[in-house]
Protein backbone atom coordinates (compact mmCIF):
# COMPACT_ATOMS: atom_id res chain seq x y z
CA UNK A 1 0.00 0.00 0.00
CA UNK A 2 0.82 3.39 -0.41
CA UNK A 3 0.56 5.28 3.16
CA UNK A 4 0.51 8.70 4.22
CA UNK A 5 2.02 9.67 7.41
CA UNK A 6 1.95 12.62 9.80
CA UNK A 7 2.76 13.66 13.13
CA UNK A 8 3.53 16.93 15.49
CA UNK A 9 5.84 16.82 18.06
CA UNK A 10 4.44 14.43 20.64
CA UNK A 11 4.18 11.58 18.14
CA UNK A 12 7.58 12.33 15.94
CA UNK A 13 9.39 9.76 17.44
CA UNK A 14 6.75 7.02 17.10
CA UNK A 15 6.09 8.39 13.50
CA UNK A 16 10.08 8.22 12.61
CA UNK A 17 9.46 4.08 13.97
CA UNK A 18 6.63 3.28 12.24
CA UNK A 19 7.97 4.48 8.84
CA UNK A 20 10.86 2.12 9.05
CA UNK A 21 8.69 -0.75 10.37
CA UNK A 22 5.93 -0.03 7.45
CA UNK A 23 8.99 0.09 4.68
CA UNK A 24 10.23 -3.04 5.81
CA UNK A 25 6.68 -4.71 5.46
CA UNK A 26 6.73 -3.21 1.71
CA UNK A 27 4.12 -0.15 1.94
CA UNK A 28 5.56 2.74 0.47
CA UNK A 29 5.66 5.59 2.79
CA UNK A 30 4.91 9.21 2.07
CA UNK A 31 6.00 11.13 5.08
CA UNK A 32 3.93 14.75 5.50
CA UNK A 33 5.73 15.81 8.92
CA UNK A 34 6.37 16.72 11.13
CA UNK A 35 10.57 16.37 11.09
CA UNK A 36 11.77 17.30 14.40
CA UNK A 37 10.41 17.06 18.21
CA UNK A 38 10.32 21.00 18.04
CA UNK A 39 6.98 22.12 19.00
CA UNK A 40 4.55 22.96 15.66
CA UNK A 41 0.63 22.81 15.05
CA UNK A 42 -0.70 19.52 14.14
CA UNK A 43 -3.13 21.13 11.18
CA UNK A 44 -0.15 21.87 9.59
CA UNK A 45 0.22 18.46 8.58
CA UNK A 46 -3.00 17.30 8.85
CA UNK A 47 -4.84 19.07 6.28
CA UNK A 48 -1.80 17.98 3.84
CA UNK A 49 -2.73 14.53 4.64
CA UNK A 50 -6.59 14.63 4.46
CA UNK A 51 -6.26 16.20 1.20
CA UNK A 52 -3.71 13.44 -0.22
CA UNK A 53 -6.25 10.61 1.44
CA UNK A 54 -9.45 12.92 -0.22
CA UNK A 55 -7.73 12.61 -3.68
CA UNK A 56 -6.41 9.55 -3.54
CA UNK A 57 -2.52 10.34 -3.91
CA UNK A 58 -2.76 7.47 -0.97
CA UNK A 59 -4.41 4.39 -0.19
CA UNK A 60 -4.87 5.33 3.46
CA UNK A 61 -2.77 7.45 6.00
CA UNK A 62 -1.83 6.65 9.53
CA UNK A 63 -1.76 10.13 12.14
CA UNK A 64 -0.20 10.60 15.36
CA UNK A 65 0.33 13.50 18.25
CA UNK A 66 -0.40 13.06 21.94
CA UNK A 67 -4.07 12.29 22.29
CA UNK A 68 -5.00 11.74 18.71
CA UNK A 69 -7.91 14.19 19.22
CA UNK A 70 -6.31 17.10 17.14
CA UNK A 71 -5.61 15.24 14.42
CA UNK A 72 -8.80 13.59 13.94
CA UNK A 73 -10.26 16.66 14.49
CA UNK A 74 -8.58 18.38 11.66
CA UNK A 75 -9.08 15.23 9.54
CA UNK A 76 -12.66 14.67 9.78
CA UNK A 77 -13.10 18.41 7.89
CA UNK A 78 -12.39 16.43 4.50
CA UNK A 79 -15.12 14.91 2.72
CA UNK A 80 -13.83 11.90 2.43
CA UNK A 81 -11.44 11.07 4.76
CA UNK A 82 -12.84 9.06 7.92
CA UNK A 83 -10.27 9.23 10.57
CA UNK A 84 -10.89 7.22 13.50
CA UNK A 85 -8.42 6.81 16.81
CA UNK A 86 -7.38 3.74 18.00
CA UNK A 87 -5.62 3.22 21.38
CA UNK A 88 -6.09 -1.08 21.32
CA UNK A 89 -6.10 -3.73 18.59
CA UNK A 90 -9.98 -4.09 19.14
CA UNK A 91 -10.57 -0.88 18.13
CA UNK A 92 -8.08 -0.80 15.05
CA UNK A 93 -9.67 -3.86 14.01
CA UNK A 94 -13.46 -2.71 14.35
CA UNK A 95 -12.55 1.17 13.23
CA UNK A 96 -11.56 -1.23 9.70
CA UNK A 97 -14.79 -3.34 9.99
CA UNK A 98 -17.34 -1.38 10.97
CA UNK A 99 -16.15 2.32 9.85
CA UNK A 100 -13.54 1.58 6.80
CA UNK A 101 -11.39 4.83 8.23
CA UNK A 102 -8.75 5.23 5.72
CA UNK A 103 -7.01 7.10 8.00
CA UNK A 104 -6.03 5.53 11.79
CA UNK A 105 -4.82 7.97 14.17
CA UNK A 106 -3.26 6.82 17.86
CA UNK A 107 -2.72 8.79 20.79
CA UNK A 108 1.80 8.37 21.37
CA UNK A 109 1.64 10.04 24.80
CA UNK A 110 -0.99 7.16 25.70
CA UNK A 111 0.08 3.84 24.71
CA UNK A 112 3.45 2.17 23.96
CA UNK A 113 5.22 1.99 20.88
CA UNK A 114 4.32 -2.28 20.49
CA UNK A 115 0.94 -1.12 20.87
CA UNK A 116 1.45 1.18 17.93
CA UNK A 117 2.59 -1.78 15.80
CA UNK A 118 -0.11 -4.14 16.73
CA UNK A 119 -2.41 -1.48 15.91
CA UNK A 120 -1.26 -0.52 12.86
CA UNK A 121 -0.87 -4.01 11.42
CA UNK A 122 -4.43 -5.14 12.88
CA UNK A 123 -6.03 -1.75 11.17
CA UNK A 124 -3.85 -2.69 7.51
CA UNK A 125 -5.26 -6.18 7.95
CA UNK A 126 -8.60 -6.04 8.65
CA UNK A 127 -11.24 -5.77 6.03
CA UNK A 128 -14.49 -3.86 5.58
CA UNK A 129 -17.43 -5.95 6.48
CA UNK A 130 -19.81 -3.76 4.36
CA UNK A 131 -23.51 -4.81 4.85
CA UNK A 132 -25.47 -2.80 7.22
CA UNK A 133 -22.22 -1.12 8.15
CA UNK A 134 -21.95 0.15 4.33
CA UNK A 135 -25.11 2.21 4.71
CA UNK A 136 -23.62 3.90 7.73
CA UNK A 137 -20.58 4.76 6.38
CA UNK A 138 -22.61 6.03 3.63
CA UNK A 139 -24.67 8.29 5.95
CA UNK A 140 -21.49 10.34 7.65
CA UNK A 141 -21.54 12.99 4.90
CA UNK A 142 -25.30 12.55 4.33
CA UNK A 143 -26.26 15.91 6.43
C1 LIG B 1 0.68 18.88 21.98
O1 LIG B 1 1.06 19.31 23.24
C2 LIG B 1 -0.70 18.25 22.04
O2 LIG B 1 -1.67 19.21 22.32
C3 LIG B 1 -1.01 17.53 20.76
O3 LIG B 1 -0.03 16.58 20.52
C4 LIG B 1 -2.33 16.80 20.69
O4 LIG B 1 -2.51 15.97 21.80
C5 LIG B 1 -3.52 17.61 20.39
O5 LIG B 1 -4.63 17.11 20.21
Amino acid sequence: MKIGICSDHAGFEYKTRLIAWLEECGHEVVNFGTDSTDSMDYPDVAHPLATAVAKGDVDGGIAMCGTGNGMALCLNKHIGVRAGLAWSEEIGALLKQHNNANVLVMPARFIPFEEVLKITRTWLETPFEGGRHQRRVAKIEQF
